[in-house]
């Protein structure tokens, strides 16, 4: 079959793989590749075990994989065929050098960039879809350019917005698609060709066009932007406790007012994933090198808050545990950072399992889909910990229940028998609000929610 036009993503991660797959199912008229150096990730994209666990994505490789979506290691051959490319690899925190702990590390993204010139030989459109610091583009363009070679590259800004654990809905039906490019004429024609390409499936009211370092900054607003609502819930979470007042009850009051919205207002252990705490950082260093220190503390606090309620959460249990957990077994009911993925990176799951074992509590973890996760995470310091994928079997002879994940599942364990496996006095903590307290407690459980009075039959 002929193609209309040939488009490469380089890196097939959580992003670049659902994202492609989403093009290519609603774009049948494109070839779409998808290179990665990374050879693992390739095989298990073209096995009948793909690498990541995102619900209908499976349905859908499955649908155009052999048709007009390919998984490849070939990342040259990829370049010179392509028309349109999309670079998708991770921009981490850099964790050395300049700027350690905060900037974005761009050592991978620059890569790419001196790939894509080694190996071009015509005209083609780049499309920024990692997310990036501010005025990134003019870094790619630099060197894009010095190649001297005539061929021209236009670069355009195409962050994702995309949740994991509902990336397919996220793909399908979004919210906004946003494009910046140049405000040149060919500027204008690559914007084109991206709009047209979302346009197959996007409303074209939902396509938001700016320039191009509005689209850079945008991404990194809108993550600073959930994650401050989140710190900001969390902290009145933690007032709850002092007054009695309720959470979920405030959540409810305040996001009733149509301008602040009900959702992202769950208290929660703190948020997790792979981008919130990165992306705030990238901003806090880029306010901070621009001479604006009031705005980089302010966004700061978003991340200290974050750190707060993490360790606020592990104070809690050793306190209410009667001020020691040491020896005792903790079950911790999940480890992913959110439901629906097995995903752990940045999870509040692993600095809630490092502080309990240097409280020398047993760890006893137990998750649908992040068991293996946590053992990566984990390696060289469980020699204290369990991991079981049976809930029941986690629970057993444990003194408390620790939720970290709002999974389904949990929800509907028959807690009576969790309870007569386990030591007394039996504590659960949950971490995520998840589960219903007043019939723990009258199971038996002294029950501690975020931000509500603890139910305990303690005198
Ligand atoms: P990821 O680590 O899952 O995937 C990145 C892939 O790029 C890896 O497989 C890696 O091997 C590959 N890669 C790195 N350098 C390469 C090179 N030179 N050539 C070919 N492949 C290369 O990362 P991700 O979660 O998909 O995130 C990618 C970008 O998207 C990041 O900038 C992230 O901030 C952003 N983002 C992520 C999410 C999310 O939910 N994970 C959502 C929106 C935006
Ligand atoms: C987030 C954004 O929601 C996406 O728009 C963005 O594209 C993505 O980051 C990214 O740039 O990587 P993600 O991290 O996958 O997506 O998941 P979220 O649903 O945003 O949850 C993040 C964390 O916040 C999770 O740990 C979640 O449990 C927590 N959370 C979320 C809360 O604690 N309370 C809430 O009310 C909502």
């Amino acid at each position: 079959m002929e193609f209309k036009k040939n488009i490469l993503c380089i890196g097939a991660g959580y992003v670049g793989g659902p994202t492609m797959a989403v093009i290519a199912l609603k774009c049948p008229g494109y070839r779409i590749e998808v290179v990665d150096i990374n050879e693992e990730r390739i095989r298990e994209w073209n096995s009948d075990d793909i690498p990541i666990y995102e619900p209908g994505l499976e349905e859908i490789v499955k649908q155009v994989r052999g048709k007009n979506l390919f998984f490849t290691t070939d990342i040259a051959k990829g370049i010179k065929q392509a028309d349109i490319i999309f670079v998708s690899v991770n921009t981490p925190t850099k964790t050395f050098g300049e700027g350690a702990g905060m900037a974005s590390d761009l050592q991978f993204w620059e890569e790419t960039a001196h790939i894509i010139i080694e190996n071009a030989n015509n005209n083609k459109i780049i499309v920024e879809k990692s997310t990036l610091p501010v005025r990134t583009a003019e870094a790619m363009e630099r060197i894009l350019k010095a190649s001297n070679r005539g061929i021209q590259f236009e670069v355009v800004s195409n962050p994702e917005f995309l949740a994991e654990g509902s990336a397919i809905p996220d793909l399908l039906e979004p919210d906004r698609v946003l494009i910046g490019a140049h405000r040149t004429p060919a500027g204008r024609e690559a914007e084109k060709e991206i709009v047209d390409l979302y346009a197959h499936w996007v409303p074209r009211e939902n396509i938001i066009t700016t320039n191009l370092w509005s689209s850079e900054l945008s991404k990194l607003v809108a993550n600073a932007f959930l994650a401050q609502r989140i710190s900001s819930i969390n902290a009145v979470s933690s007032l709850c406790e002092k007054t009695d007042a309720d959470i979920s009850e405030i959540a409810y009051a305040v996001g009733s007012d149509s301008r602040i919205g009900r959702k992202f207002l769950n208290a929660s252990v703190g948020f997790g994933g792979s981008c919130f705490k990165k992306d705030i950082l990238n901003l806090v260093y880029i306010s901070r090198s621009y001479g604006l220190t009031e705005v980089a503390d302010y966004w700061q606090m978003v991340v200290s808050m974050n750190e707060h309620q993490k360790s606020r959460f592990v104070q809690r249990i050793v306190r209410e545990m009667f001020n020691t957990v040491a020896g005792k077994k903790i079950a911790l009911f999940g480890f992913a950072f959110k439901a629906n993925t097995g995903d752990t990176r940045e999870s509040p799951a692993i600095d809630i399992t490092k502080k309990l074992l240097e409280e020398r509590a047993i760890v006893s973890i137990t998750d649908p889909k992040a068991l293996n996760n946590a053992r990566i995470d984990l390696k060289g310091i469980d020699r204290n910990v369990l991991y079981e994928p049976d809930p029941y079997k986690a629970a057993e002879e444990a003194s408390a229940v620790a939720i970290m994940t709002e999974w389904e599942e949990f929800k509907i364990l028959d807690y009576e028998r969790i309870y007569q496996s386990m030591k007394k006095p039996a504590f659960i903590f949950d971490g995520r609000n998840l589960l219903n307290h007043k019939q723990l407690y009258e199971i038996g459980f002294n029950v501690y929610p975020i931000g509500k009075t603890p139910l305990t039959h303690f005198e």
